[in-house]
């Protein structure tokens, strides 16, 4: 593992979805990093502002990240260098000459941009798709460290990414408001929350929030049984019930609910409150409402939990750089900030632990998962 050149300038990029939290990393890197004399470029838009450089005349596809310009972004949501989930590099759509749109892997393209712009090494922020390929520019020569990234807290390797805890915080926010008007109109509120195929937020949230039902893709559920749930708690004497639902959860024997499939991107989940509102009207007298909190979850300022673990992260990374680690990802085993190999984590999903202790909370609770 251990890298010979002596580093003296370095890059950071962001991509696939936001989360916050990604603006405290870079600014950690990028003070850390200035701290030791290197330099530091941010390359906007994933690695657009690098290996598209007509699609940024002026040359502003790479920042030169100055202690002035991090200075205040750490409760900043979003990203200062901008982030894409389209265009990746190693499979780029483009036409061909009869103007199908046929898939090209532009890698050269790519590390010739890191030559040019001199720069020795890459911390990579992002997701699953995001250190997938910045691995694979690693097994071409690019030193990388990578920094895990995602709300839906599913990345191999980490206990936590950034941004799930804000997710959660906002989740639970939103519920505690829906119970109060579902109380009034004594109505079943569903709730849908992101999370792809992973229930981590759906879980956490109604844990927090005492939901009736929490419905996660790890367990497909049995329609029969939330709506003998809701209908025994209303027969207990509950006023409302609170149904949470990741968006990525289904029925038994069901399909996940896709509103968009494109090539050469992720599918784009949405809808399952919906199908679960009509599935249950008939079987429920109370009125349904179904609420989607989508891109909310995405937005805002991170909570100071999630500033202080992106903080974290990145100046790991960039000590990571300093102690010579190539192709390694930071990653949090409490009480500590480890590394693990890219190798290891990146093909790999995180789904809830049926066994853990979380699930055994919410069933001890009394809340049911559709099983
Ligand atoms: O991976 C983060 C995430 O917010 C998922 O929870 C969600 O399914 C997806 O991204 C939405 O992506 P987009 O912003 O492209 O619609």
């Amino acid at each position: 593992m251990a890298q010979e050149k002596k580093i003296k300038r370095i890059a950071i990029n962001t991509g696939g979805g936001d989360a916050p939290g990604l603006n405290a990393v870079i600014k950690a890197v990028t003070v850390s990093a200035l701290n030791r004399g290197w330099e530091v470029i941010g390359i906007r838009d994933g690695y657009n502002g690098l290996f598209l450089p007509e699609n940024y005349p002026k040359g502003d596809g790479l920042i030169n990240l100055t202690y002035e310009l991090v200075e205040d972004i750490t409760p900043q949501g979003g990203t200062i260098l901008g982030t894409t989930n389209r265009g990746n590099p190693t499979r780029y759509p483009m036409k061909d000459p009869n103007g199908k749109i046929i898939e090209v892997d532009r890698t050269d393209e790519v590390l010739a941009g890191f030559r040019r712009a001199k720069i020795d090494a890459l911390v990579a922020i992002g997701g699953d798709g995001s250190l997938f390929m910045a691995n694979g520019f690693a097994k071409h020569g690019l030193r990388v460290v990578g920094v895990p990234k995602t709300i839906d807290n599913d990345l191999d390797g980490t206990v936590l990414t950034f941004g799930f805890e804000t997710a959660v915080d906002f989740a639970t926010q939103a519920t505690d408001r829906l119970h109060t008007t579902a109380h009034s109109h004594k109505r079943v509120m569903i709730v849908e929350l992101m999370g792809r195929y992973a229930g981590w937020i759906a879980l956490e949230t109604g844990i927090a929030t005492s939901a009736d039902v929490v419905l996660i893709p790890e367990i497909p559920y049995d329609l029969d049984i939330v709506a003998e749930h809701i209908n025994k708690n209303f027969g207990l004497g509950r006023k409302h019930a609170i149904v949470v639902i990741a968006e990525g959860a289904k029925p038994k024997g069901g399909e996940t609910a896709v509103i968009e499939r494109e090539s050469g991107k992720a599918e784009r989940l949405g809808g399952a409150a919906n199908i679960l509102e009509a599935s249950l009207k008939g079987k429920i007298e109370n009125e349904i409402r179904t609420v989607i909190l989508g891109h909310l979850l995405r937005g805002g300022s991170p909570t100071s939990f999630d500033r202080r673990l992106s903080l974290r992260f990145g100046a790991a990374a960039v000590r990571a750089l300093d102690e010579g680690m190539n192709s390694i990802m930071v990653a949090l085993d409490p009480p500590t900030v480890r590394y693990v190999p890219l190798d290891q984590i990146s093909s790999k999903m995180r789904t809830v632990d049926l066994e853990s202790d979380t699930v055994a909370t919410a069933r001890d609770l009394g809340i049911c998962f559709g099983d």
